[in-house]
């Protein structure tokens, strides 16, 4: 398959774009990019949240956000969220949340490209896409126009989610997508008796998986009814936990180290490492 056959996109005032996915459905990639999506936002980055999942969208539910989108002709304006962050998703091109979007893999196709191009981002530290599960049209699509920086994996313990997010990080590489980790999701949860953590499906297998691939395990988010609870009320951007900052700081970690990599190839042979080291913060535009 062609690594570049399509034209990327330009990235405007984006500084950077990642891809938040997985294969596998329902291990929690869209939750995962609201948390930190809010936890960048809360260490001061400006960012983006473009629903990449148009036939199943869950952003707008995680984030309290409904439609309509407006556009005064002059590219389509983003919902934001109470602290700021700016949203795109298909919920906000039908009525009712229940409504389902029907729509052919082309059209589906052409509106990534829009929300990507046509919206309003303006300056962004940060826009990341939640992408929907499986290997086919749309993040086909993302990897060739979209010009993404990096993308996060997401799984759970269990072996079937495992086979799956191989074949994503499979798809990924063959197209040249940097792969800046994986997190594992949901294989802990905390007695709420005796305060024990316990795990829900065995040991873990994320930092087997990771080293396989040859990418950093970003850590472990247990399961935590204070995260559904935010969730079922469109908060779940203000979710805290030390798991989520560790998570998050690991990120910001590889994505430092892929930049200094791709540095590295950039500068021609021979020549003295005149680069700077990475700055330790967000990046700035
Ligand atoms: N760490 C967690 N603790 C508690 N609940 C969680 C956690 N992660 C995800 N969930 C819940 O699991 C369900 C699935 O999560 P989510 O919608 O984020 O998954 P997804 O991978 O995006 O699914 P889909 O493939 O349908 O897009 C949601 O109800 C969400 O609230
Ligand atoms: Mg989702």
């Amino acid at each position: 398959m062609p690594g570049g056959a399509l034209q990327r996109l330009p990235k405007g005032d984006v500084t950077t774009v990642l891809a938040v996915g997985s294969g596998k459905g329902g291990v929690g990639k869209s939750s995962i990019t609201a948390l930190l999506a809010g936890e960048l936002a809360r260490r001061g980055s400006s960012v983006g949240l473009l629903d990449a999942d148009i036939t199943g969208p869950s952003l707008p539910k995680l984030l309290g956000l409904h439609g309509p989108l407006s556009d005064h002709g002059e590219g389509i304006e983003p919902a934001r969220t109470e602290g700021g962050m700016k949203v795109v998703s298909s919920q906000f091109l039908v009525e009712e949340s229940t409504t389902p979007v029907i729509w052919r893999g082309p059209l589906v196709t052409r509106l990534i490209m829009q929300f990507f191009g046509g919206v309003n981002w303006g300056t962004l530290d940060y826009l990341l896409l939640d992408m929907p599960p499986g290997t086919s049209d749309v993040p086909l699509t993302v990897f060739q126009t979209v010009p993404l920086d990096g993308m996060v994996f997401v799984t759970t313990p269990q072996e079937l989610s495992g086979l799956i997010v191989k074949k994503a990080m499979n798809m990924a590489r063959e197209l040249r997508i940097p792969l800046l980790g994986l997190v594992e999701n949901m294989g802990t949860a905390r007695c709420p008796h005796c305060g024990e953590t316990f795990r829900l499906y065995g040991p873990s297998r994320g930092p087997a998986l990771a080293q396989e691939f040859d990418t950093p395990f970003l850590g472990e988010l247990p399961v935590d009814p204070n995260l559904s609870e935010l969730a079922d009320q469109g908060r779940i951007d203000t979710y805290r936990s030390p798991e989520l900052t560790g998570v998050t700081d690991q990120l910001l970690r590889s994505l430092e180290e892929a930049r200094s990599r791709t540095l590295t190839v950039l500068r021609p042979a021979g020549e003295a490492p005149t680069a700077r080291a990475p700055p330790s913060g967000p990046p700035r535009p």
